[in-house]
Formats: structure tokens, C-alpha cells, sequence
């Protein structure tokens, strides 16, 4: 494939002119949306609203006239859409690692008398390490239980409260069948947790057309909400009732400005709040939503598709040395390629270093993470024309490039 073959993808992709709506610096590839989306252009001059006027005029008023208690429910009706969920199913709010755990509680309270807490070795860590303090919290009662994938499903039994996994793998980009293994955990009387940090706003995600019970995820990667914006959490409408939020915080009482010293949980999805929204982090995050609902997802996934794709082709015509450690199949990949190399570390830091920004996972994955809105094929050309050069010099050999920073 040439370089006059790539441009006209280019010029023929629907999404086209979506990357001119994200501030992308000169000189920048970027492949690590996957880990930090990029920043879309309307979002600095919204937040610069938010903290002029909404805050600095109106200051508290805000919670009611700029309808700041409104966000999380607001945000979370616009990522519903984005996950096959309604409305009244989502909230916006805390860090993916908190939800993990109000999920998991909520799971675990739901399914009284059964001990074991499952996922997957390998899972991000989070994910794990949260289902490891719940069971220490509990004293003994649960027991977290972490296995290969595909000895899940014969692990599935009738002591198995909860099942948490990640559909899309941060590492490999490997997909979950959601819609088999919700089945799977139901048909042993099992909840269903899926992690969607990878999936949401990268790949069509039908959470109530595989009946899940529950989802939680990142809004500062493919939902370009900025550095630590807030998460979600998703809970089935037919569970809302049934969940007293191990969480019980003020916001999700129901009446916060009652001011009772007893709690009730709160109606519906509401009662997954826990404390004050921090709203400067809403303000961002409703700026990447509102622009990709602007998107259809089936361009997205078909794009996504299609970059994976051309990033497997040039990788094996022009490199030698790496293994792919993501499925070739694009319909069971998220939208990353990830590929190994024992010297991962150093060629990513050389990569980095001549604007191409994927990013390392230990021992030896490099990962590229393709994100429709704003990624063009030539970005991938030339990433793949970058690591070529970089493994025919061997300047990744250089030491400035060897030393570990602290986030990889
Ligand atoms: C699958 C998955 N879950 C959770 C997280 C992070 O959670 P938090 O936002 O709480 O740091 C990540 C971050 O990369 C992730 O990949």
C-alpha cells in the first residue's frame, strides 16, 4: 500500500472532518487516545464559561440556575446513549476504581449467601485490586477468585455472586463477547460487572441488549473528557430498588438538602451518587460527549476497523522483530494494536521522541490506540515509517531512552 492509496482514505472518510474540531499540536501523531483523549477545541473556552462566569458570577447560585446539580444525571443520560443503556441507567461521577467498588457492592448484596467475587488474571489492576479490598473488608465472607479467561465460564457457580470483566483488554485490545458471557454468569445465577473503560465511544456497546446488570468506565479516554475526568457507573433499571449503596454518601440520599441523620437511598440511579460533583471535570467531560454523539458509532467502528487493519498490514511489510499481541480478526479487537518487543520500553521512548505518542505497558507491549474522530491513516503511515527508521538506526538504543518515567 502507498502513500497516495492512504491520503485518498483519507479524503473519502465520513469522519473527516471531525479532527479539525480537536487541538492536536503540529508535528504530533497521536495514538494514545486509549489512555488520554485528545482535547476538543469548544472545551477550553467551556471551561474558561464555567470558571468566569458560572463560578466566579454567579458562584453558588450555579447549583440551580447553570444546573450544576444536574450534570451527573445529564452527563450520564448522554453516555447511555453511547452504551445501549437508557437514560435513567447512567450517572456521571467519581473515578472508575470508586464505581468498581460501588458496583461490586451493590453485586455482592445482591446475591446474598454466595461467597466468590470472579475475574480475570490479567484484568487492569484496578479492577482487581478493588475486588481484593472489598473482600478483605469483609472479613472473610467474600473470596476474590481471579482466573485465565477462558476458564471463566466453567467457573461460573452457584457461589459466584459477581462476575467482573473488562470488554475490551487494555493491553491486547482483545473483545469479551458481553452478550455470551452475561448469559453464561446469568444462567448460574450470577451479576455481570463490565468494566467499559476501552469500549465506550470506541465500539458499539448494547449493555441492555445483553441484559447486564452492570457497567462502569474511564471518561478521560475515547469520551475525550480530560485528565481525570469523572467516570460512570450503569446499573439496570431492574436492580435500582433493590441496592442500598455500600457508598452512602450525602448526594445520593433522597433528599440531600433534608439534611435527615438517617440515609435513604435515593430514587433510581440517583442513589449511586455519592458526594458533590466536581464540576469543572463535568463541564470537560460534556464537551467530548456532546461532539461524539455527533458521530454515528457504526462509522466509528467501521474506521477503527480499518486503521487497526492498516496498522497490522504495514507493521508485517515493513518490520521485523515485533509480534502482534492483539487478535487480527478487527471484529474480535477494541481500537488498539497493540504489538511486543522485549525492548518495548526504549523504542516507545524513541518513538516519542520523533512526535509519534503511543504508549508502553509492562513487560513488552508497545500500544497504539486509534481514535475515529481525530486519527487519519496517514497518521498510521507514518507512525509505522517512524518505527521503521527508529529500528534501522537502532537510536533506540541510545540511554536517554531507557530510563523509566513514572507513568509509561
Ligand atoms: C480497564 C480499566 N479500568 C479502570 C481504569 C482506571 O481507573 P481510574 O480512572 O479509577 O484510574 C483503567 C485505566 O486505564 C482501565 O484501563
Amino acid at each position: 500500500m502507498d502513500l497516495d492509496t492512504i491520503r485518498a482514505m483519507d479524503a473519502a472518510d465520513p469522519l473527516r472532518d471531525f479532527r479539525d474540531r480537536f487541538e492536536l499540536p503540529d508535528g504530533v501523531v497521536y495514538l494514545d487516545g486509549n489512555s488520554l483523549g485528545a482535547l476538543p477545541k469548544v472545551t477550553a473556552a467551556r471551561m474558561a464559561d464555567v470558571v468566569n462566569r458560572e463560578w466566579g458570577q454567579d458562584l453558588i447560585r450555579s447549583w440551580n440556575s447553570n444546573h450544576w446539580i444536574e450534570a451527573p444525571r445529564r452527563l450520564g443520560g448522554k453516555i447511555a446513549r453511547l452504551i445501549g443503556a437508557k437514560d435513567h441507567e447512567v450517572v456521571a461521577a467519581d473515578s472508575t476504581s470508586i464505581n468498581v467498588f460501588k458496583a461490586l457492592s451493590a453485586a455482592v448484596q445482591l446475591r446474598p449467601g454466595r461467597s466468590i467475587i470472579l475475574s480475570e488474571t490479567g484484568n487492569f489492576p484496578t479492577d482487581a485490586y478493588m475486588m481484593q479490598g472489598l473482600a478483605h473488608l469483609s472479613g472473610g465472607r467474600i473470596e476474590q477468585k481471579l482466573l485465565p479467561a477462558d476458564q471463566i465460564p466453567a467457573a461460573l457457580n452457584d457461589q459466584v455472586s459477581v462476575l467482573l470483566l473488562t470488554q475490551t483488554h487494555y493491553k491486547t485490545g482483545r473483545l469479551h463477547d458481553m452478550a455470551a458471557l452475561t448469559r453464561a454468569a446469568h444462567a448460574a445465577g450470577a451479576l455481570v460487572i463490565w468494566d467499559l473503560s476501552h469500549s465506550a465511544g470506541a465500539l458499539p456497546v448494547d449493555l441492555n441488549g445483553c441484559q447486564a446488570d452492570f457497567a462502569i468506565g474511564c471518561g478521560y479516554k475515547y469520551l475525550n473528557g480530560g485528565p481525570g475526568a469523572p467516570a460512570f457507573l450503569f446499573c439496570a433499571e431492574r436492580h435500582h430498588g433493590d441496592v442500598f449503596p455500600a457508598l452512602s454518601g450525602w448526594f445520593g440520599h433522597a433528599a440531600p438538602f433534608a439534611f435527615d441523620d438517617s440515609y435513604e437511598p435515593g430514587a433510581g440511579i440517583d442513589r449511586f451518587q455519592c458526594g458533590t460533583p466536581g464540576i469543572l471535570g463535568m463541564a470537560a467531560l460534556e464537551c467530548g460527549l456532546d461532539l461524539m454523539l455527533e458521530a454515528e458509532m457504526a462509522a466509528i467502528r467501521l474506521k477503527s476497523q480499518a486503521l487497526g487493519d492498516l496498522f497490522i498490514a504495514l507493521c508485517e511489510d515493513r518490520l521485523t522483530g515485533f509480534a502482534l499481541a492483539s487478535p487480527r480478526d478487527a471484529a474480535q479487537r477494541g481500537s488498539q494494536v497493540s504489538i511486543r518487543h522485549d525492548e518495548g520500553y526504549a523504542i516507545m521512548q524513541a518513538l516519542i521522541a520523533r512526535g509519534v505518542i503511543g504508549d508502553f505497558r509492562a513487560p513488552d507491549i508497545l500500544r497504539f490506540g486509534f481514535t475515529p474522530l481525530y486519527t487519519r491513516y496517514e497518521d498510521v503511515w507514518l507512525a509505522i515509517e517512524a518505527l521503521a527508521e527508529i529500528m534501522k538506526t537502532g537510536e533506540w538504543r541510545e540511554a536517554r531512552f531507557a530510563t523509566r518515567a513514572a507513568v509509561t
